[in-house]
């Protein structure tokens, strides 16, 4: 047993048996909501096998409080190219630091989320957890890597973890699960070192940081809101303007900017009407009373339907098609039958079902902000944040229907309302310095950081050439913030510029085309030190243009494949290579 740390000594190793019997600590580090929501089904699934659990924000916890827990299941996500959570990171930061004391009593598990389209899938709980591992805590179970459809792995995982955690405790010790699990921890060891560091930054994680954030998002102006996209084009691209008052918020160029929205009310209408109960009807939403109105506005995912959803109303109704959709596991048959279809839609699959408020609430998303990439810059747009956003609308089973957040924005702002900001750093995707040359790929809205990015170079007297490839669907009405960028190209800022209209010609024609025809410069400022960028849809444009990258490496660069792709990994690793894809 190892002995406790100087200082925490209500710890002794003796009482260790005690402590074992304390609260599974269930930490989540959250970005957009849904690890929060895991960390709390977690619970309740511990609590049905007898582990009672407690769930805690990682932006809350120091390593102090860790001191006194034995057992510690982490859930976090990862954010952008496999950076912690934005309130977790100070959590990190002290756990990653190096005079840290051990942790050989604490035994752990980590579930961890992520995005397989980046490059650091699940990396701050591939992080946490071999920094855990590596501090003496022991695992007690091997950690989940789930994909953006995380549902059914997480619970499966869960239903396999939760139990070694159990059998940790001193009340099974002796039954055969005891023997696959650790010895029942002991206490966390924390060196003085270790205090220090927490003791050093003195106040909670979240008090030292901006106070604006998801938990406190800043109630901001919208003061312009205009179409950019003309009459004829297939798309509704929006230039807004939100004013960041006295906030003190500050951005930099490849920033996003989170936007809590709200849902449609006339579909919280509906579902209200659909369960026959008052709007009124109080509810607990995650642990607070609240009206299911308010909550169904401003709390939970509705205009799309979630897998937990989809099990619940399958089990209850007994509908063959989603019964058996809902239990092959086949995720591609589930997610094309669900397109087009909300939380109303899957009451409706029975509509003689009977569902109370908190029965539909316990098996909702939490509603998440939206990141858009800021297309303004700080120093050219002073006390102001641009977006430059598409409005999602599309008609399916018989109604319109549109993305939460860009119809709440483009549709239902009232003039005296605000909505609720913060901003969401990107350092995985920041200018160079002011001499380097620059290369940016950004179809559609994908223009929005470099948008910025140009502003902000014109503003600091950035010598170093800009070249852009921008493409939509027709010139005519697509060619958006074309005033601007022909502007930049006057003014001698804007280098190079390359333009695919897709549909203007017979041929599709898209900015990978465009790259690859000038493959030859652009081999040569890529083998002159430029940085690259790109940002837009991230499962066609993206990867193709990444396929045209390699090619245009290996063609002028004299390369085989295989030496194309290190060439692409160095980028990469050298930070020249730079993507904000979605
Ligand atoms: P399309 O709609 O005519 O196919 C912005 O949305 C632009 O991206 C549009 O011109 C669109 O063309 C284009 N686009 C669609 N798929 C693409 C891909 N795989 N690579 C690059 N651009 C693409």
């Amino acid at each position: 047993q190892p002995a406790s740390a100087p200082g925490l000594g209500h710890m002794s190793a003796e009482s260790s048996t005690a402590d074992v019997s304390q609260p599974l600590l269930i930490a989540y580090g959250t970005q957009t909501g849904n690890a929060e929501m895991l960390a709390e089904k977690a619970k309740a699934k511990a609590a049905e096998i007898g582990i009672d659990a407690r769930v805690c924000d990682l932006a809350d916890l120091d390593l102090a409080a860790l001191g006194t827990t034995t057992r510690l299941l982490v859930v976090t996500s990862t954010y952008g190219e496999g950076d912690m959570p934005d309130d977790a990171e100070d959590f990190w930061q002290a756990l990653a630091a190096p005079e840290v004391g051990r942790l050989d009593g604490l035994t752990f598990g980590v579930l961890a989320l992520g995005d397989s389209i980046y490059d650091g899938f699940c990396q701050a709980g591939k992080n946490v957890d071999a920094r855990l591992a590596e501090l003496g805590a022991t695992r007690v179970v091997e950690r989940v890597d789930c994909d953006v459809d995380y549902q059914q792995t997480a619970d499966e995982w869960l239903a396999r973890a939760l139990p070694l955690f159990a059998a940790a405790t001193p009340q099974q010790t002796g039954s055969e699960l005891a023997d696959e699990a650790p010895a029942p921890a002991a206490t966390v060891e924390l060196s003085e070192a270790g205090k220090d560091v927490t003791e050093k930054a003195g106040k909670p994680a979240r008090q030292r940081k901006s106070t604006w954030g998801r938990k406190n998002p800043y109630p901001a102006t919208v003061i312009a809101n205009t179409v950019l996209s003309g009459p004829g084009s297939a798309k509704e691209v929006r230039h807004l303007v939100i004013s960041l008052g006295d906030s003190g918020i500050t951005y930099e160029p490849g920033d996003g900017l989170s936007v809590v929205p709200r849902n449609d009310p006339a579909l919280v209408d509906r579902i209200i009407d659909r369960l026959g109960v008052s709007p009124q009807t109080p509810v607990v939403d995650r642990k607070e009373q609240r009206p299911l109105r308010e909550a169904l506005l401003h709390r939970y995912e509705i205009a799309t339907a979630s897998k937990y959803l989809v099990d619940y109303i399958a089990a209850r109704s007994g509908d063959a098609e989603l019964t058996h959709l809902a239990s092959t596991g086949d995720r591609e048959a589930l997610d094309a039958w669900l397109w087009g279809k909300d939380v109303l839609d899957l009451l409706n699959v029975d509509e003689s079902l009977t569902i109370t408020p908190d029965e539909l609430l316990a098996e909702l998303q939490p509603l998440a902000h939206r990141v858009y990439s800021i297309s303004s810059s700080p120093r050219a747009h002073a006390g102001t944040v641009h977006l430059t956003m598409a409005t999602v609308r599309y008609r399916s089973g018989e109604r319109d229907r549109g993305g939460v957040c860009s119809t709440h924005l483009a549709d239902r702002i009232a003039d005296d309302e605000t909505i609720g900001v913060f901003v969401t750093p990107n350092k995985s995707f920041r200018l160079p310095p002011d001499d380097a040359k620059v290369v940016m790929v950004g179809p559609g809205t994908g223009i929005a950081p470099f948008r910025a990015f140009l502003h902000e170079r014109a503003e600091r007297g950035a010598t170093g050439d800009n070249w852009l490839f921008f493409g939509d669907q027709h010139e005519t009405c697509d060619h958006i913030y074309r005033d601007e960028i022909d502007q930049f190209v006057s003014d001698g800022l804007l280098t190079h510029l390359d333009l695919a209209f897709s549909r203007d010609q017979e041929h599709k024609v898209y900015v990978q085309d465009r790259m690859r025809a000038r493959g030859a410069e652009l081999f040569r400022w890529l083998d002159d030190g430029a940085y690259l960028y790109v940002c837009g849809d991230a499962t066609r444009m993206a990867r193709d243009v990444d396929d045209a990258l390699h090619e245009i490496i290996a063609e002028h660069g004299g390369h085989s494949a295989s030496a194309a792709q290190d060439a692409v990994s160095q980028l990469k690793k050298d930070k020249r290579y730079m993507r904000d894809v979605y």
